[in-house]
Parts: structure tokens; C-alpha cells; sequence
């Protein structure tokens, strides 16, 4: 038996630590809670993305009456963008999260396992890295690569 260790590289940054497009990035992914349609959970998220050509994304969750027909809003952002600009690569994607009190999370905002696929696969297919950006008012987190998000990933070289 061999015990197999992954360690993950995370930065933690401030607000006040945030270059200008950073800080640009997440005030959109800010803005974007405000569009959820979160009527069952009231869990308000928010997702912007930056393309390689400076165009941001934005997108936020959408409910659905039937649960599972509903969409995490890093899915939305992400299928927007490669369905509008299929040849563009998402250089830095941007979480932020509103509770059912409103307020934004203090703790940065992971994706859902599903999202992580998905994001996982866009990089992958624009052949670059993302880097992903999670929001908490207690601190941002910053991964350069999806991988660092989803180690031992399923891809197409499986199939
Ligand atoms: N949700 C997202 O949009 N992104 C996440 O990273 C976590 C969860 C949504 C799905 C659902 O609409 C609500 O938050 C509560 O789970």
C-alpha cells in the first residue's frame, strides 16, 4: 500500500490586495447575485467571466419549480460564453454568493462538483488555463487551474 498525498496551491488575497481587473471581475460577479432567480433556495450567486479579448460574462443562478432543471450560475456564465464566443478562452472566472439573509458569504464560494466538470472541460477544450477566483468577505481564493479545483478529473481520454 502507498499513501498518495495531492496538495493543492490556493492564494488567498484581500479586497485591498485585488489587481484592477481582479477587482473589476468581482464587482460584476457582485453585480450578477442581484439577477438570480433563486426563489427556492434564496441563495443568490454570481459568476463573470473574463475572455482572453477582455469581454466579461456574467451570470448568476436560475431555479426552476422542478429542481434539478435549474442551473448553478457558473454553468450559465460559462455555456453563455462558449455558446456566444466558442473561440474565446476564459482566462479568469469570478464566484460571489449572496445567503438567504443577503448578505455575501464569508467564505469563499466553491463550485459544485458538476460545475467543476464543466469548468474542467472548458479549460481543456480552450487549451489554457483558467484561473478561478472565489469570493468570501473573509477572503478571496485564487486557483490558476480548474485541475487545482478537481484533481483526479474525468476527461475525454477516458472515453
Ligand atoms: N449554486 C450556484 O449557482 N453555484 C455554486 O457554486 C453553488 C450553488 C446555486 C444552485 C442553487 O440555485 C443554489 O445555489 C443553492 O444551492
Amino acid at each position: 500500500m502507498k499513501q498518495l498525498t495531492i496538495t493543492i496551491p490556493l492564494v488567498k488575497k484581500d479586497e485591498a490586495e485585488l489587481t484592477p481587473d481582479e477587482a473589476n471581475l468581482l464587482e460584476k460577479a457582485k453585480q450578477a447575485t442581484y439577477r438570480s432567480y433563486s426563489p427556492y433556495s434564496h441563495f443568490s450567486v454570481g459568476a463573470a467571466a473574463l475572455l482572453d479579448d477582455g469581454t466579461i460574462i456574467e451570470g448568476a443562478n436560475q431555479e426552476n419549480c422542478a429542481y434539478p432543471s435549474g442551473l448553478c450560475a457558473e454553468r450559465t456564465a460559462v455555456f453563455y460564453a462558449n455558446a456566444q464566443y466558442p473561440d474565446r478562452a476564459i482566462t479568469l472566472l469570478c464566484v460571489a454568493a449572496r445567503d438567504t439573509e443577503g448578505n455575501f458569504t464569508p467564505r469563499p464560494i466553491p463550485p459544485c462538483g458538476g460545475c467543476r466538470q464543466v469548468l474542467s472541460e472548458t479549460e481543456d477544450r480552450q487549451h489554457q488555463p483558467m484561473r478561478v477566483m472565489l469570493y468570501g468577505t473573509e477572503g478571496i481564493y485564487f486557483v490558476n487551474t480548474v485541475k487545482d479545483l478537481l484533481p483526479i478529473h474525468f476527461d475525454t481520454t477516458y472515453l
